[in-house]
């Protein structure tokens, strides 16, 4: 079959390159001139482990172009993908729907025969039918049929999830553009991974209802490591004790600095207004928002406490910069809001990240970026791990205890177990000690 995936991004490029890897024959097509020049010169323009074999060894086997022009592969194609970003739209907080707008007017204009229209983008309910309505509008004359198929990769883990979902969700009532997209995730298909046919508006809820889900069960495990705090449990211990439930289960249950990423926070909003729109308000999800914004800067209020309370001249090493490990993407990171949270209060803040310095870079400013943890660690009043990347697991405390001024370790994803430090105050989140009256 042939693909065009409009939007080369982490979904765009993840989904285009594994399809390709299925067999089919795949254009990805991104606006971003830069962007495609660097994919056709072997280049990946972001960081996803795997990715880069995978989209090498389809480009040899002719199943993978780039290009900035959509019109030559949307009329070849069988199927095309809307990949575009859906940002939260400044000032409300809904999604930002013009790229998956602006795609189907493009699309609309070069599709020739039968096509499926796959919107790949997390959309509001509706937004198939509105895709739909401006197909139309630009070319009454083409066979179209619009479906949603949402996706949910997790990045850094994106080729194991494309390859080997959960389920695949997909929106449609049109029998033709059924066996199109069964045609395209035959290879799962036969795997036995589930293929749950929906009509498209319901599709375009359970994404959203997925990631609503999940930011539930972190601010909820965040709260509940809160209490422990106070009361004297230990989160982690509480969380494996209700994760062993089944009807629970253990993921998305380890209590941290709060949810970030280009995902959870944006969809949790949008999501909102959805419900409030309709006159259904999601009062559970509101909170969860609310709480988890309040979360992140509270956060330095943390450290500070760890520090006796004041911060003005202190020096902060902050290890870990993306909103988690294993990639290079540093939206909604809740290092952000930390990091601001204590220059507020008077620090200085030293950073370091093994992947993400460089986005970090353009939205952080008046830190010192360090290249390795105990450079960061250099002269600092204390070290706080905010994103658990693989080699924070196993630092070297002596070393870091040469170079800092005080030997202080605020642990936000709970790396360590308390008392496992030598030589250092440890403060890590939900397992502190009772506070006797
Ligand atoms: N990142 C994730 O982990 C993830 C997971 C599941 C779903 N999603 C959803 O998938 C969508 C894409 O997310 P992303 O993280 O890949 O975004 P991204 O910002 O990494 O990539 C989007 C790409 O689309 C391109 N683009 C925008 N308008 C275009 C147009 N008209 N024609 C061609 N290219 C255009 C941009 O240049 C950019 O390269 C979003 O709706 C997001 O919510 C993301």
């Amino acid at each position: 079959m042939h693909v065009a995936m409009i939007g080369a991004g982490y979904v765009g490029l993840v989904s285009g390159a594994c399809f390709a890897d299925f067999g089919h024959v795949v254009t990805c097509v991104d606006r971003n001139a830069e962007r495609i020049a660097r994919l056709k010169s072997g280049e990946i323009p972001l960081f996803e482990p795997g990715l880069d074999r995978l989209v090498a060894a389809n480009i040899r086997e002719k199943r993978l172009d780039f290009t900035t022009e959509l019109a030559a592969p949307v009329a070849q194609a069988d199927a095309v993908f809307i990949a575009v970003g859906t940002p939260s739209r400044r000032g409300d907080g809904y999604a930002d729907l013009s790229h998956v707008h602006a795609a189907a007017r493009e699309i609309a204009a070069a599709v020739t025969g039968f096509t499926v229209v796959v919107t790949k983008s997390t959309v509001p309910v509706g937004t198939g039918d509105e895709v739909e309505r401006i197909i139309r509008e630009v070319r009454p004359d083409a066979e179209v049929a619009v479906v949603s198929n949402p996706e949910f990769l997790r990045e850094g883990a994106a080729i194991q999830d494309f390859k080997h979902p959960d389920r695949i969700v997909i929106g449609t009532e049109d029998e033709r553009a059924r066996k199109v997209m069964e045609g395209l995730y035959r290879p799962l298909y036969l795997n036995q991974a589930p293929l749950l046919f929906t009509n498209r508006r319901t599709a375009e809820l359970i994404k959203y209802a997925a990631n609503a889900f999940l930011a539930t069960k972190i601010a909820f495990i965040n709260e509940i490591a809160d209490l422990c705090e106070k009361v004297g449990g230990d989160v982690q211990q509480v969380a494996r004790g209700i994760g062993l439930d089944n009807r629970i289960g253990g993921k998305f249950l380890h209590a941290g600095p709060g949810f970030g990423g280009s995902c959870l926070p944006k969809d949790a909003v949008a999501l909102i207004k959805i419900a409030q729109d309709a006159e259904a308000p999601l009062r559970i999800v509101e909170t969860v928002a609310a709480v988890n914004d309040v979360r992140k800067r509270g956060m330095a209020r943390k450290v500070a406490s760890a520090l006796g309370g004041n911060l003005r001249g202190k020096s902060i090493a902050v290890l870990g910069l993306t909103f988690k490990p294993n990639t290079d993407d540093m939206r909604e990171a809740p290092s952000i809001q930390l990091i601001t949270a204590l220059q507020d209060m008077g620090a200085k803040v030293r950073a370091y990240d093994p992947i993400g310095m460089a986005q970090a870079r353009e939205m952080l400013t008046g830190i010192d970026f360090c290249d390795s943890p105990y450079s960061c660690a250099e002269g600092t009043d204390a070290l706080v791990i905010v994103t658990e990347w693989e080699q924070f697991r196993a630092l070297d405390f002596d070393r870091l205890k040469g170079v800092m001024k005080q030997a202080i370790l605020v642990d936000l994803r709970n790396v360590y177990r308390p008392g496992e430090i030598t030589g250092f105050a440890y403060h890590s989140i939900g397992r502190a000690e009772p506070r006797r009256p």
